[in-house]
């Protein structure tokens, strides 16, 4: 199966991805095959350069619509013949034409226990929050923001001793251990998605 991971920055994510696919991890004939990003400076792009996989940096120009954009990525896609897209730190909100086309087939990483403290500040507003448990959570994509079926959750405890620091750092621990997991239990063929609940195949 060919894999797309889509990425906006430092490419942590990716990086466990690229490694966890090295070691054979992904699943019997999982690929990752390309990396899209929505900015040219990311240094996730670098993460995919050296490890020979190619990428498609795609900036929003600022004439084009959202359907526009997205159009232009499922055109590669759809070229490339990929079967899961995976969105590891990809900090846009797809259209619906693009969510049809790839819904079931693409996958979330989100720093919180969703639905809470869902947005682009998971960590800092759990932590702000005073939470005493945070953690990770897997989801399909759907329209809404932040709100497809879960697939995977993962607690991560919070310590009167940790700062936002320590805290970002187990957080990120803990996705880099559970997102190629999830990938592979996809690749697999292991989730299956009833309405709203998913479950994993033993
Ligand atoms: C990750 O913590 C991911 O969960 C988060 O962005 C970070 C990307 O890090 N995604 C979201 O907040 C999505 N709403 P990375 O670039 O090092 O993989």
């Amino acid at each position: 199966m060919k894999i797309a991971v889509f990425v906006s920055g430092n490419g942590s994510n990716l990086q466990a991805l690229i490694e966890a696919s090295g070691r054979g991890e992904l699943g019997d004939g999982a690929v990752i095959s390309m990396v899209v990003c929505d900015k040219p400076g990311a240094f996730a792009l670098e993460r995919a350069g050296k490890a020979g996989i190619r990428t498609f940096v795609a900036e929003p120009a600022g004439e084009e619509t959202r359907e526009e954009y997205d159009r232009k990525i499922l055109a590669v896609l759809r070229e490339e013949k990929i079967g899961l897209v995976v969105l590891a730190g990809f900090m846009r909100i797809l259209s619906e034409g693009f969510v049809k086309e790839y819904g079931g087939r693409m996958i979330n990483i989100h720093p919180s226990l969703l639905p809470a403290f869902r947005g682009t500040g998971g960590i800092k507003e759990a932590f702000d929050y005073g939470v005493k448990v945070t953690g990770v959570t897997v989801h399909f994509v759907e329209n809404e923001l932040d709100a497809g079926p879960v697939i995977m959750q993962e607690p991560v405890r919070v310590e009167e001793t940790d700062t936002m620091e320590s805290l970002e750092e187990k957080i990120h621990r803990q996705e880099h251990r559970m997102y190629p997991e999830a990938v592979r239990l996809f690749v697999e063929g292991r989730i299956r998605l009833e309405g709203r609940k998913v479950e994993i195949i033993k």
